[in-house]
């Protein structure tokens, strides 16, 4: 079976990494805010460029923390996509903020700025989430043009996207370019995965690194002195040590990903590729497809020992009873998409077995 992830093939040679990692922790046994979590937090915000990093301990606590951070009024409008995960959402609606929805462009399935444009017109909306969704980079230069033009901030749900460079007419940047953070994911399946549950929120803003600071961790810089309502959110200490042991391998990782995209891309018929390098430079956490019989062809894989997945079965207002707003390129794609195997692990051999099985399937 060739599965979408295979975490023992990846950490089977790093396992000594690993180890030493886990035992340096256990040496010291500061398990939370141990040494780790500030080094890795050093070192991540290096690695993606930008000026700070703070850990949290998830991708969902990453964006919660942040919307929070941006201070704005209860019931204030965030405009999103809802070709993503739920936790872009619930984030939203956790943060005491309503949605607007913005559709997608069906060539890529990201974020489309003319319908954005259109939103923001029809509503005042306070901030833009765009989504670095499959690890592609979002049309950021238009997004944050229109953003600003309204009067609303930009932040971006990178939770898929570790070392996702965005084209801007400076050259690529970083993921977080344009906005005040970009909110970071490391569940174990991503580009850069803890050994558990973690994640980040990158930014230049020292405002903002310093309110998820005090967000995560009960509203406190100094013991006992509260200054606003928090959570527990911090990143382990043992996370940190092991996120640090795979932050050194993630460049590697990555560019074999994209040498394995490179092989689908050459096999596929255009027709069924998304444009995953339209406005950046992507790390195709996922490779992503899009058929008219999806489940068909899903199914003649799985026949073969292929495991392909749908990302996402559901669009992210199915979260809100009685939500349907009107997005006729989300819905179209959501119900066309399937994600194929790729991570570093992976053969070419692999790679071009199942390109050569999806145009089978599909003709
Ligand atoms: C696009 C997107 N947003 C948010 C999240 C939430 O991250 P986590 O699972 O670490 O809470 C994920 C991770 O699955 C994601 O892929």
């Amino acid at each position: 079976m060739i599965r979408m992830v295979d975490l023992p093939a990846l950490h089977k040679p790093i396992q000594s990494e690993l180890d030493l990692a886990a035992d340096h922790v256990l040496g010291h046994q500061h398990f939370v805010g141990g040494p780790e979590v500030q080094v890795f937090e050093e070192a991540f915000a290096a690695w993606v460029g930008s000026r700070y990093c703070v850990t949290v301990n998830s991708g969902t606590a990453a964006l919660l923390l942040g919307l929070m951070a941006l201070d704005l009024p209860n019931g204030a409008k965030v405009a999103t996509v809802a070709n993503t995960f739920l936790a872009t959402v619930e984030a939203i609606i956790w943060a005491g903020y309503d949605v607007a929805w913005v559709d997608i462009d069906p060539d890529t399935g990201l974020m489309d700025p003319s319908s954005l444009e259109e939103v923001l017109r029809r509503e005042h909306v306070a901030a833009v989430l765009p989504v670095h969704l499959y690890g592609a980079a979002a049309p950021m230069p238009a997004i944050v043009e229109i953003a600003h033009r309204h009067g609303a901030q930009v932040v971006v749900d990178a939770c898929q996207a570790h070392g996702t460079r965005v084209r801007t007419p400076a050259g690529l940047m970083p993921a977080v370019w344009g906005t005040r953070w970009a909110a970071y994911s490391f569940y174990p399946t991503k580009n850069l995965g803890a050994l558990g549950d973690g994640g980040a929120i990158l930014t230049d803003d020292k405002e903002i690194a310093d309110r998820v600071r005090l967000l995560r961790h009960h509203g406190q810089r100094v013991r006992n002195e509260s200054t606003r309502p928090g959570f527990t959110e911090r990143l382990d200490t043992l996370q940190a040590a092991w996120l640090l042991a795979k932050l050194p391998h993630l460049a590697t990782w990555n560019g074999r990903r994209r040498e394995l995209a490179a092989i689908y891309d050459g096999i596929l018929p255009a027709a069924l590729r998304l444009r995953n390098d339209l406005h950046g430079e992507s790390v195709f956490h996922l490779y992503t497809i899009r058929l008219p019989h999806r489940d068909v062809v899903r199914e003649l894989l799985a026949a073969q020992g292929v495991q392909a997945d749908v990302y996402y079965p559901h669009p992210a207002y199915s979260l809100l009873p009685g939500s349907r707003p009107r997005l006729p390129a989300t819905q179209r794609l959501m119900d066309q998409v399937l994600s194929l195997p790729i991570h570093p692990a992976l053969a070419d051999d692999d790679v071009r077995r199942i390109a050569l099985e999806v145009v089978e399937a599909a003709t």
